[in-house]
C-alpha cells in the first residue's frame, strides 16, 4: 500500500510503499542508503546486498539522482533520533532512470539555478518555502473568513490604472484596443462590496517595475481586502490582526519547514504584539534623528525602511502619507488636507513593506477632481465614481503582498525564491 513520508510514525513494524523520488545516495560495500523524498517529506532507506538478487542490486546501483522510484519496505524507528523513521528495503522499482541531473547537491551560482528552476524547485529549501507560502495563504484564507470577510476575486485585463500609470503591462485586446494587466484588484473589490459588505481578492497581479531589487517582482501575488463601513483605524486594527495571525499560524504549522530554512524564530514571536504606529510626519522626522537625508514630500526608500524599523521588534505602521505620493483613490486627512489617511506597514529585519493600505475617498465630487488632478480620463472611471453616487459608504481596504511575506517569514534573501517561476525586470524564462 502506497503511504506518505509524513505520516509514517503511523506504520512502524508495517510493510509499506513508497513512491518518490531519489534524492541521494551513499553506499558503503555491502549496505547502501538511499535517501527519498515524496513530496511530504525525505526518509532514508536502506538496503543490504545479502537481502536481493544480484540482479535487483546492479539495477539499485545504478539508479542516479532524481530517478523516480517505487519502493517497498518495513518502516523502523531511528536508532537514535526520536521521530526519525528509516525503510527497510525489500524491493525496488525504477520508474524513469535519471541520469546527469543537472542540480548536483552542492552550491551552483543563481543564474544557473534560475535558469534550472523547473528542476530546482525539487530541493529541500525549495520545498519548505513552497510550504510556507502555502501555510500563509491558508492563514489569510482562514483569518478573513473568521472576520466577516468573503472570496470574490477581481479581473486580470482591466482596462485603466490603479497603481500609477508608470507601471502598467499593455496587452493587445481585439477591438477595444489595449488591456493593461492588473496592478491590484482593489478598484473592484470596491464595488463587490457595496454587495458582500466584506470581500477579498487574492491572485496575481502585473508592475513593469523597473527595479532590481531583492523585493520587487513583476508578476506577483496580492491579496487586496476591502470593507464597508471600516474607516482608518479599524483598518489597521485588521492588518495588524492578519499579520499577527500569519506568524502565529507558520509558527505552529511550519516548524520543520523553519528548521530546514534554518530561520531564527525569535524575531517572529517577537513580532507578534502590538505594532508602532507613526505618522509619515513622525516617520521623517525620526530619519533625520537617524542621520538620514530624506526630505518632507519624499517617498521612503529601502535604506529608510530598514533605518525606521532597525530597533523594532515588531512591525511599524507609517500612516498619512501626502497626497502627492499616493494614489487617487486614498480619502484625504480631515484634519490636514494634504494627508491621506493610509498607511503602509514594514515589517522588521529589513523586510520592508509587506502591506499599503487606506480609506477610501467616498465623496464623488472630491474623488472627481483627484481623478482629473492626475490627468487620468474619468471617462475610464466613470463605473467606479459610480459608486459613490449610488449608496456611498466610508470603506476602506488594504493589499498585502504574498511574496513579501513569503520572504519575511522564511528569512529568505531575494523575492524570488518566494514564488514558483519569478519573473522580474531581466527573467521571463522557464
Ligand atoms: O502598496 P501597493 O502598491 O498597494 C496597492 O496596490 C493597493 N491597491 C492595495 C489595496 O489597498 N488593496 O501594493 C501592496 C503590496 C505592497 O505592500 C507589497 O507588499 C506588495 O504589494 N508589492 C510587491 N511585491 C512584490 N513585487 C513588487 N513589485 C511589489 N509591489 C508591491
Ligand atoms: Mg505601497
Amino acid at each position: 500500500m502506497q503511504k506518505f513520508i509524513k505520516d509514517l510514525a503511523n506504520h512502524v513494524g508495517e510493510e509499506i510503499t513508497i513512491k518518490g523520488w531519489l534524492y541521494n545516495k551513499r553506499s558503503s560495500g555491502p549496505i547502501a542508503f538511499l535517501e527519498l523524498r515524496d513530496g511530504t517529506g525525505w526518509i532514508q532507506a536502506v538496503a543490504v546486498k545479502k537481502d536481493f538478487s544480484e540482479e535487483l542490486w546492479t539495477e539499485m546501483e545504478k539508479v542516479g539522482q532524481e530517478s523516480s522510484v517505487e519502493v517497498v519496505g518495513a518502516v523502523t524507528k531511528h536508532p537514535k533520533k526520536e521521530n526519525v523513521f528509516e525503510l527497510q528495503i525489500k524491493d525496488f522499482k525504477i520508474l524513469q532512470l535519471a541520469a546527469d541531473y543537472p542540480i548536483a547537491l552542492k552550491d551552483h551560482g543563481p543564474d544557473f539555478l534560475l535558469d534550472n528552476r523547473h528542476l530546482w524547485l525539487r530541493s529541500r529549501r525549495q520545498w519548505a518555502i513552497l510550504r510556507v507560502r502555502d501555510a500563509i495563504t491558508t492563514a489569510i484564507n482562514e483569518f478573513l473568513h473568521q472576520e466577516g470577510f468573503i472570496r470574490t476575486d477581481s479581473p486580470i485585463f482591466t482596462p485603466s490604472a490603479c497603481e500609477g500609470t508608470t507601471t502598467l503591462f499593455p496587452v493587445p485586446y481585439f477591438d477595444e484596443g489595449t488591456a493593461y494587466l492588473s496592478q491590484s484588484g482593489q478598484l473592484y473589490s470596491e464595488a463587490a462590496i457595496m454587495s458582500v459588505g466584506r470581500c477579498y481578492d487574492f491572485g496575481p497581479v502585473f508592475r513593469a517595475e523597473k527595479s532590481k531589487t531583492k523585493r520587487h517582482l513583476t508578476e506577483f501575488w496580492m491579496m487586496d481586502a476591502e470593507a464597508a463601513f471600516v474607516e482608518h483605524d479599524e483598518n489597521l486594527k485588521l492588518q495588524e490582526g492578519l499579520v499577527r495571525y500569519i506568524l502565529r499560524y507558520c509558527l505552529k504549522n511550519c516548524q520543520e519547514e523553519l528548521l530546514t530554512l534554518e530561520r531564527n524564530q525569535e524575531p517572529l514571536q517577537k513580532a507578534d504584539a502590538p505594532f508602532t504606529r507613526f505618522t509619515y510626519d513622525q516617520a521623517i522626522e525620526k530619519l533625520h534623528e537617524l542621520g538620514s537625508d530624506i526630505k518632507y514630500g519624499e517617498d521612503l526608500g529601502n535604506d529608510d525602511e530598514g533605518l525606521l524599523t532597525k530597533d523594532s521588534a515588531v512591525p511599524v505602521f507609517i500612516e498619512k502619507w501626502p497626497k502627492s505620493i499616493k494614489p487617487f483613490y486614498m480619502k484625504r486627512d480631515a484634519e490636514n488636507s494634504d494627508r491621506v489617511l493610509n498607511d503602509d506597514l514594514i515589517a522588521t529585519e529589513g523586510a520592508g513593506e509587506i502591506i499599503g493600505g487606506s480609506q477610501r475617498e467616498d465623496d464623488y465630487e472630491l474623488l472627481l477632481s483627484r481623478i482629473q488632478a492626475e490627468g487620468l480620463d474619468v471617462e475610464d472611471y466613470k463605473w467606479y465614481l459610480d459608486l459613490r453616487k449610488y449608496g456611498s459608504v466610508p470603506h476602506s481596504g488594504f493589499g498585502i503582498g504574498l511574496e513579501r511575506m513569503v520572504r519575511w517569514v522564511t528569512g529568505v534573501e531575494h523575492i524570488r525564491e518566494c514564488i514558483t517561476f519569478p519573473r522580474t525586470i531581466g527573467r521571463l524564462k522557464p
